[in-house]
């Protein structure tokens, strides 16, 4: 799988990995991984089986009896679609509760790997660029400030219909976001060979385009 081509595309909650991600692929042709939703699904049936979060190796049990499939850009878990449910703050928060526990990132590996197929895949998470996909040829650390992605987020739950409060939001993201980065295990940090961006004054459009311009000067062939 190694001389298949991989984009990877790490950084804090809300700074806009996810749109970035589907854009580049887009352009590209390539397949995406929503890393997140991995974690997300896998919160969500733990706490619906009325497991302890803090129990890592019984939350890491239940990962290869999830039925889970993708389709069309939704997520199902056996015949439900439980996509609203997993774009969810509250799902946000069990996801990062249950992604400080090695054995659940250790049962999520090969998930993860078996996404890299033809012609090439965009990655997007805390670890893709450090600990899934460290042989990519091409890894982005995308940030934006707090505030800025406090905005981001009020205004993507607003236009679902969902009520928010910004600075409700805003303390939620950065409790998210020191768990992310202090946890001992695949802590939210830039890999060593990762190119910066901070997207907080660039537009979605200018996002891609600057990751297009250094796939050009960084792809394998
Ligand atoms: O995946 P992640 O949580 O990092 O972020 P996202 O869901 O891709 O982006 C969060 C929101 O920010 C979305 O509504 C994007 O459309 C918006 N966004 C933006 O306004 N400007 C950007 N340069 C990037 C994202
Ligand atoms: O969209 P947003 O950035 O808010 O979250 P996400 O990418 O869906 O990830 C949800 C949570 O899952 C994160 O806060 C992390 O705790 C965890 N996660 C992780 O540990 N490793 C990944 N590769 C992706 C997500």
């Amino acid at each position: 799988a190694e001389d298949i081509p991989v984009i990877t595309i790490d950084g804090p909650t809300a700074s806009g990995k996810g749109t970035l991600a589907d854009e580049t692929a887009k352009a590209l042709g390539f397949e995406v991984l929503d890393s997140g939703a991995l974690y997300r699904v896998t919160g969500l049936a733990a706490r619906r089986a009325g497991l302890d979060l803090d129990n890592g190796e019984a939350v890491a049990a239940i990962v290869p009896t999830l039925k889970l499939s993708f389709r069309d850009g939704h997520v199902f878990l056996g015949d439900e679609d439980v996509s609203a449910r997993l774009r969810a703050e509250a799902t946000g928060l069990l996801a990062s509760q249950v992604a400080v526990h090695t054995p659940v990132r250790q049962a999520l590996h090969e998930l993860q790997l078996s996404f890299r197929r033809l012609p090439g895949l965009v990655a997007d998470g805390r670890d893709m660029g450090t600990a899934i996909f460290p042989d990519a040829p091409l890894k982005v650390f995308l940030t934006a400030s707090a505030a800025t992605r406090a905005e981001r987020r009020y205004k993507q739950l607003i236009s679902k219909g969902i009520s928010a409060n910004i600075k409700g939001l805003r303390e939620d993201l950065e409790a998210r976001d020191e768990r992310d980065k202090n946890r001992s295990a695949s802590p939210l940090a830039p890999a060593q060979d990762a190119l910066l961006l901070d997207n907080s004054a660039l537009g979605i459009e200018e996002s891609v385009t600057q990751v297009l311009d250094w796939w050009q000067q960084r792809r394998p062939f």
